[in-house]
């Protein structure tokens, strides 16, 4: 792994020995004290303590820590905050992105496909299959990783994908309204989804989400599921106006939701709804690569004032990326933010989306969740695409991917 000088010296936190990172080409802290955006600092160090932040400063400045690690004028980031992700599925769908890049256009209904595998598969299936797309993302730089049920639409294929989520992420929510599945009326499936399926999946949530579209969820079903996960102690999030404008992003706004995702299709009136809410708006970029729609338009909502975030919406239907990166790059080149902006909405926008406070920053007391860049700066992530940049990743103080094979 990374080559690593002893220099001796006590031991701190539970006897783990201090780490001190240096010759730091540009470290983003996202400190919201600092005059720029990414709070970056030029030949910087840091140093870990335990599995927190004790210091970060100009190299020149650094403490002395028990061991060293010099970078090598490599860029150092707060691990990607991935807040929208649905990897509990089994099957594959290819056949229908190949068919959507000769044309076809993408409906709602293709999730039922996955709902057969998913619940055709057992529970080690599933769970050795989230492991392989977690290994996936952590190793392209992501830190913190939230995800959703919905490919099971069953009390027991609810509660037991929620289950295997709960093995890799405190971030987990409960999708049940993803799709009304066959056999059963909307009213049904909405009474179950807000009675016993809520029951059986609230142990292992933190968080509910509706799909609230054309050939989903209307207005009226979302907000009673949204207003049901609440009452259970559940926080709310929302698919909204990825297909078409629709009710669901000013339904977040009013519900004063963390999160609304997609936000594709806006209109005035939800654009001024969010500005006024504190909701921030997640774009999905990589739903719109998979998916050939136009992509969000994040200057607008940023030019109003709206916090915006970048997710993956990792899942085998829209957007079978796991690859934040790629996300930013895509934010960069189609959607008007600076590298700056989407390294910032991947990250602490991210980390905000899903109201943690505790990751997406790399200042003192925060966890030291990050990684280290084979490049000198941030913008290498969008002016590089599709290059494997991440040489390591560390989380809570801990190196848990890659290393920094020689100096640049
Ligand atoms: O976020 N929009 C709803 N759910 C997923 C896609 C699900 C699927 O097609 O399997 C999404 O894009
Ligand atoms: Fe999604």
């Amino acid at each position: 792994m990374v080559a690593t000088t002893s220099t001796g010296g006590g031991r701190t936190d539970a006897g783990r020995p201090s780490t001190l990172l240096t010759h730091i080409g540009e470290l983003v802290t996202n400190d919201p004290a600092a005059d720029d955006l990414l709070g970056a600092i030029a030949d910087a160090a840091l140093v870990i303590e335990g599995s927190r932040v004790a210091w970060v400063g100009p190299a020149a400045d650094a403490p002395a820590a028990d061991e060293v690690v010099d970078l090598g004028g490599r860029a150092v980031l707060p691990g990607f905050v991935d807040s929208h992700s649905h990897l509990v599925f089994a099957g594959d769908r290819a056949a229908e992105f190949a068919a959507r890049m000769a044309g076809e256009s993408y409906a709602a209904g293709g999730i039922r496909t996955t709902v057969a595998a998913t619940r055709a598969a057992t529970d080690e299936q599933l769970t050795s299959h989230v492991a392989r797309l977690v290994a996936e993302m952590r190793r392209q730089g992501t830190t913190t990783v939230e995800i959703k049920s919905g490919y099971g639409l069953t009390v027991t294929d609810e509660a037991r994908s929620l289950a295997v989520a709960r093995q890799f992420t405190e971030e987990t929510t409960f999708l049940g309204a993803h799709v009304v599945p066959d056999g059963t009326t909307p009213e049904e499936y909405v009474a179950l989804v807000t009675g016993a399926m809520l029951d059986a999946a609230a142990p292992y949530s933190r968080w509910i989400d509706a799909f609230c579209e054309t050939g989903a969820f209307d207005g009226d079903q979302a907000r009673a599921v949204l207003e049901a996960g609440a009452a259970r102690g559940l926080r709310g999030r929302l698919h909204a106006n990825q297909l078409g404008p629709g009710p669901g992003v000013r339904l977040a706004a009013e519900l004063g939701l963390t999160a609304v995702d997609h936000c594709t299709y806006l209109e005035d009136a939800d654009v001024d709804a969010l500005r006024g809410s504190g909701t921030i708006a997640t774009l999905l970029p990589g739903v719109e690569f998979s998916t050939r729609q136009p992509y969000p338009d994040a200057r607008r909502l940023l030019d109003a004032g709206v916090r915006v975030a970048l997710a993956s919406d990792c899942n085998p239907g829209s957007c079978f990326t796991s690859s934040l990166p790629l996300c930013i790059a895509l934010a960069v080149r189609e959607m008007g933010l600076t590298p700056a902006e989407a390294v910032h909405a991947a990250t602490a926008t991210g980390a905000a989306a899903l109201d943690r406070d505790d990751v997406g920053t790399l200042v003192p007391g925060r966890r030291a969740d990050l990684m280290v860049l084979d490049a000198p700066s941030h913008v290498h992530l969008a002016y590089r695409p599709g290059v494997p940049l991440v040489a390591g990743v560390w989380v809570d103080g801990r190196p848990v991917s890659g290393g920094v094979p020689h100096p640049l």
